[in-house]
């Protein structure tokens, strides 16, 4: 906000009886902090109350359905990750990634839903705390006078998505091993250590179980500067089973797909060099190429590394494998706007103007060496699939995604796309609205055939709601809803068990 627009705030433009000896004075006013300019904004832009965060954890809460809750989802827990503790002492993160993370808690019965929520105890946030403010910067906000972070671990927020493995839950963030929380209770326990010679690496917010159980990870160690990639081989229970190292471009990589043989990841044309954050880091390079690489499970070395478009993706889908072809859903964006520029907190000059991504598959020949993009124009992010159908062709995914009439750059409804035959079966909230990933819940024995539970802000009256919806029958809205006495901040990832 420049000078001006901070007179208009105040409601006293034009008033020209005090406008000269006003603008004396705020000549020699400092210029708004980012937490002063946030306050003032948000009483216009109610938009801004899905980053306005929260400042305590929320004691168990009970709220009643309104509909019916199918039987399938009758004592299920659903969980969600998000950054929220974006306010210390008056100071204000600047970026959505580097809220620490609070892990909510959401009990379904039959009646209704108990509602609970906590943050994640990291070092991070208990040094801060102790501190009484922000003392390092994060993935994209500079701290005034901040302390150089002797690791990744230090500045660690536990704060994109949640693992249910071994009647454990892990927080996770993406450059440093997750925390383990209660289930129940949300306090956080102790860090997971796969391996006390692995403490202190990557582990990425998103594992994948494969078709045989076992669950896939990565670490990027181009976060510290190195070409490579870390890949994790663990149980379903969540034990190490074997790691290693493999060369990789230094860009940005924040999810891979896995099929029955191979582990595919892509990278944008993206470079790092020294950089205040993680993300002034990081340089776009449109002209150049991205590069896929594709590695073969049992041996944990590549068997492709191809030049692909230039572009982003944040999330991948299913994928799977037909002969000797790779068929890999992904949430395509053109360029890496929404990476380096586009999830700074918004103002209203970037409302509205953010690139959304589109629901894409990334075909790969593993006899020609080739791999092309098979794009479409269907808004979708945060996508989602039926698990038991994970490394087999499948036609229906799921995902947020935005009605035409979208007002904001957000998006303000939740989909299924049928991948082969184009359609799209929606419920748009409306445009006060920003939704959150749908989490499917299978009931039946066919593909599809299940529950979605998502959860969405209602920015203006000041809510989110806690809805499920019949996954095949998605534009009949709703089959049960709860509405939250007050809003939650936007979140990332979350689980169902
Ligand atoms: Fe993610």
């Amino acid at each position: 906000m420049n000078r001006r627009d901070f007179v208009k705030a105040l409601g006293l433009a034009g008033c020209g009886a005090l406008a000269p000896s006003f603008s004396l004075k705020a000549l020699a006013e400092p210029p708004l902090s980012f937490y002063q300019e946030f306050n003032l904004k948000i009483k216009d832009y109610p938009i801004l109350r899905a980053w306005e965060g929260l400042t305590a954890d929320i004691v168990p809460r009970r709220f009643t359905w309104q509909g019916k809750l199918p039987e399938a989802l009758n004592g299920k827990t659903f969980y969600r990750n998000g950054p929220a503790r974006v306010v210390l002492a008056n100071q204000r993160y600047t970026h959505w990634f580097d809220g620490d993370g609070f892990v909510h808690r959401y009990a379904f019965d039959p009646k209704g839903l108990t509602h609970s929520g906590k943050f994640v105890r990291t070092k991070k946030f208990i040094e801060e705390t102790n501190a009484n403010r922000f003392l390092y910067n994060g993935a994209g906000s500079v701290i005034a006078n901040s302390k150089h972070s002797k690791s990744a671990e230090a500045v660690n927020t536990a704060n994109i998505s949640l693992l249910p493995v071994n009647n454990e839950l892990w927080a996770l963030w993406e450059a440093a091993m997750p925390y383990k929380v209660d289930p129940i209770t949300l306090a956080t326990e102790r860090q997971v250590s796969l391996e006390p010679v692995l403490d202190g690496m990557p582990f990425s917010a998103h594992p994948h179980a494969d078709s045989q159980g076992h669950l896939w990870n990565f670490g990027d160690l181009s976060f510290f500067g190195q070409s490579k990639l870390i890949i994790y081989q663990l149980t379903s229970q969540g034990k190490l089973t074997r790691y290693a190292m493999v060369d990789a471009p230094q860009s940005y990589v924040h999810d891979f797909a896995v099929t029955d043989n191979y582990l595919i990841f892509y990278f944008p044309p993206i470079t790092k060099r020294r950089g205040d954050t993680l993300i002034s880091s990081m340089t776009w390079h449109g002209n150049n190429e991205g590069e896929m690489l594709v590695i073969d499970k049992n041996t944990l070395t590549p068997v492709l590394r191809t030049p692909f478009d230039a572009g982003f993706v944040f999330h991948f889908g299913n994928a799977w494998q037909e002969d000797n072809h790779l068929t890999i859903n992904a949430c395509w964006y053109k360029n890496a706007d929404i990476m380096l520029k586009d999830v700074k907190m918004v103002t209203e000059e970037k409302m509205g103007k953010h690139d959304r991504s589109t629901a894409a598959q990334i075909r790969i020949d593993l006899t020609q060496k080739t791999a092309y993009l098979d794009n479409s124009t269907t808004p979708m992010e945060f996508v989602q699939f039926d698990s038991r159908f994970a490394a087999k062709a499948t036609q229906i995914q799921y995902g947020v995604h935005a009605s035409k009439h979208a007002a904001h750059g957000e998006y303000n409804s939740i989909a299924s796309i049928n991948t082969q035959s184009g359609k799209v079966d929606s419920y748009n909230f409306g445009d006060n609205f920003i939704t959150e990933e749908p989490l499917f819940v299978p009931d039946g024995s066919k593909q599809g055939e299940g529950y979605l539970v998502n959860t969405g802000l209602d920015f203006v009256s000041g809510h989110t709601y806690c809805c499920v919806f019949d996954a095949l029958h998605i534009a009949d809205g709703p089959v049960a809803q709860v509405k939250l006495d007050s809003y939650m901040p936007l979140g990332f990832h979350g689980a169902i068990v």
